[in-house]
């Protein structure tokens, strides 16, 4: 582990911090800035030659700032002869663009791997929105790994709550919701969504359940509008849920979703993927078990 820094672009700084800790191995910050016309300054303040740097950096917020912060600090850490550069992204954005949904549209999700391709030597993620891809195999050629923050999600469910449904607000979302039903061994049901634009979702119960009286427990990949749990709370109260928390691993929480999900009386809890005041779950132990196995 002594040759292993250990830095993070400005968005995952606290949780880098942690697994420097954990590591037992230094964490240096970078020096980041932004020229007066938005162009991005980036500097290392260390020696990087034949070291392994490891950028701990989710892409949220500012999903398109954050790739290049990582692309200018993999290439400089080249220039400065360091010997592999690990992405260790906690959030990968523009993982939904995995398809041209309408004529003409970006797969945004294949340029932003290619882009990646280029400049890092590796990538490990957590819950990446696998849909229409199999594995980050189909859009990464470089070594890229796949951890889930489902046994951590899981646990957290026994501990905190009883008499619990689980709801699971997509057909997508049925490999977090129904694979952590079947662990904790409660009941699980998947909803259908219909998506008519980025803020406008409707769900329906697919198969009936009992939730009467329990609590309901809405677990998906991605809060982001906070939209889709908002409709799948409704429809969990038509059936006389008791009360309803919803659970993610990547907190996005945009447009005021966590003020919107407060007023609907949701309780939303995140993993820290994405630093946000509703993390109540650290993931930081998958990330430090994946980086010790690579060195
Ligand atoms: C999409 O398929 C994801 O799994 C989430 O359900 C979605 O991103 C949530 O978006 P929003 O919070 O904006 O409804």
């Amino acid at each position: 582990m002594k040759n292993l820094i250990v830095t993070s672009c400005g968005n995952s700084e606290k949780l880098a911090k942690k697994i420097a800790e954990k590591l037992g191995v230094r964490y240096f910050p970078l020096v980041i800035s932004q020229f007066p016309d938005g162009d991005i300054y980036l500097r290392f303040k260390t020696v990087l030659k034949n070291k392994e740097l490891i950028i701990v950096q989710s892409f949220q917020p500012e999903p398109d700032r954050s790739l290049f912060k990582v692309i200018f600090a993999a290439e400089t850490a080249k220039e400065l002869e360091a010997s592999k550069v690990i992405l260790a992204a906690p959030y990968l954005a523009y993982m939904r663009q995995d398809k041209m949904f309408n004529a003409g549209e970006c797969i945004s999700s294949k340029v932003m791997a290619k882009l990646l391709n280029s400049s890092i030597d590796e990538v490990i993620t957590i819950d990446p929105h696998l849909h229409r891809y199999k594995s980050l195999k189909d859009i990464f050629t470089i070594p890229a790994k796949r951890l889930s923050a489902n046994s951590l999600i899981g646990e957290y469910i026994k501990k905190h709550f009883k008499e619990e449904v689980i709801i699971g607000p997509d057909w997508e979302s049925y490999q977090w919701a129904e694979k952590i039903a079947e662990k904790i061994k409660v009941h699980a049901m998947v909803l259908k969504k219909s998506r008519f634009s980025s803020r406008h979702v409707e769900v329906k119960m697919t198969q009936p359940i009992e939730i009467k009286g329990k609590k309901a427990v809405i677990v998906d990949d991605i809060i982001s509008t906070g939209h889709t749990v908002i409709e799948a709370a409704k429809q969990a109260r038509k059936l006389g849920a008791k009360s309803v928390a919803a659970i993610c691993v990547h907190g996005l929480l945009v447009e005021g979703a966590a003020e919107k999900l407060k007023k609907e009386k949701i309780e939303v809890i995140s993993t820290n993927t994405i630093e946000h005041s509703t993390n109540k779950i650290d993931i930081s132990s998958l990330l430090v078990e994946a980086l010790r196995k690579e060195n």
